[in-house]
């Protein structure tokens, strides 16, 4: 890291430069300086799982996180998710099946599932919802987003 702060990484597959203060959580950095909104804030403490980014393929909390580790790392929102102009499998598993009511959890749930099932391309029921256990939806939804889930496993097979 510069003196100054500055931190470079990759983010959605492009070089990126941003201010880390030590004090900066990731969370803070994509939504307020960087305006990637789609990552979502929702219970602030590590529990909810709205906030899940992958940092270098690895789902991570960015309300948990100091932006500053992202420094020569590589970063994917939930707008890198996809190819651009398009919908990733699970992306379109989730449209189809009905997996969102509100939508405020579903960038975390894209988020993990997509990293899950490139580790599990085969899962069973049982690893899908152990998967999520870290993601919560206020709308109950989860047997649509487990089905789905499902769904996109067998789209990518
Ligand atoms: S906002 Fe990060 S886990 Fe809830
Ligand atoms: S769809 Fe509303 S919180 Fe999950």
């Amino acid at each position: 890291m510069a003196e100054d702060d500055t931190v470079r990484f990759t983010l959605n597959g492009a070089p990126a430069l941003a201010r880390c203060p030590d004090e900066r959580i990731l969370l803070d950095l994509l939504r307020e300086e960087l305006r990637l909104t789609g990552t979502k804030r929702g219970c602030d403490l590590g529990t909810c799982g709205c906030c899940t980014v992958l940092v270098d393929g690895r789902p991570t909390l960015s309300c948990l996180t100091l932006a500053k580790i992202v420094a020569g790392r590589s970063v994917t929102t939930i707008e890198g998710i996809a190819p651009s102009g398009g919908l990733s499998p699970v992306q379109r598993a989730f449209v189809d099946l009905g997996a969102t009511q509100c939508g405020f959890c579903t960038p975390g749930f894209i988020v993990t599932a997509t990293a899950f099932l490139r580790e599990h391309p085969r899962p069973s029921r049982e690893e899908i919802e152990q998967a999520i256990s870290g993601n919560l939806c206020r709308c109950t939804g989860y047997l649509a987003i487990v089905r789905a889930i499902e769904a996109a496993a067998r789209a990518e097979a």
